[in-house]
């Protein structure tokens, strides 16, 4: 197993009993989701950690598959009530598993600074994406200069939390740096957020070109 995936696989318990960190900016990031759901909508979630956000999004569209490369996430989001027309499995963006040209929208939140082989991830998105299909993605930037006191703290410390296997893989993205990728991946951006806007977690919907 991938080490990455062993990291989130041991704070699965704790992440699931983790109350929204910010509440406000969590609601404010479902409704520009959902102004962009159908009903017939077939929507990829990758990341989906322990499923909150799926459940919670699967009464605006047709269905979702909620997909983690962690088996600790997926058996916590299992673990919760069921909803039809929501399917968690475990899976990364490369996966087999995930047939090309299958889903009208893909979303990935507060995963894609976690993400090694980035720019190739996206790629795959836009492979997983009907032509035309929606890309909705959620990232913290933490190389933005103006973090915050408490956030420019802990981006210093990552370094040294990774030695010690307390801190995954993370990058350092800037706003501009991301929005880049994504329109490189084949994307046209067509609308933009930061929810909070500080630490700026930077909010992108992109359509398949
Ligand atoms: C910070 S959590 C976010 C979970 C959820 N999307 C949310 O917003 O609460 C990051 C999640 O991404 C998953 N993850 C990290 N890197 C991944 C990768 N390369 N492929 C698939 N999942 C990944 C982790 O297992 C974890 O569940």
């Amino acid at each position: 197993m991938k080490p990455n995936a062993q990291f989130w696989d041991k704070v699965a318990l704790k992440y699931a009993a983790q109350p929204i960190s910010n509440p406000d900016a969590y609601e404010q990031t479902l409704d520009r989701v959902v102004s962009y759901l159908k009903p017939t909508d077939r929507v990829l979630e990758l990341g989906c950690g322990t499923g909150s956000t799926a459940l919670k999004l699967a009464p605006h569209t047709g269905s979702i598959l909620a997909t983690d490369f962690s088996e600790g996430m997926i058996a916590q989001a299992e673990a919760k009530m069921g909803v039809d027309n929501v399917r968690f499995l475990q899976a990364d963006t490369f996966s087999p598993l995930l047939e090309d040209g299958s889903f009208d929208v893909v979303m990935g939140f507060n995963l894609y600074h976690l993400v090694e082989r980035i720019d190739e991830a996206m790629a795959r998105v836009h492979d997983l994406l009907v032509p035309g299909g929606v890309f909705i993605s959620k990232t913290p930037c933490i190389g933005e200069r103006s973090l915050g006191l408490k956030f420019g703290l802990l981006k210093r410390l990552i370094p040294l939390m990774q030695l010690v296997g307390k801190a995954p893989f993370v990058r350092f993205e800037t706003i501009a740096g991301l929005e880049a990728r994504i329109a490189n991946a084949g994307f046209e951006i067509i609308e933009t957020g930061n929810y909070p806007l500080r630490p700026p977690n930077h909010f992108v919907v992109a359509r398949r070109l």
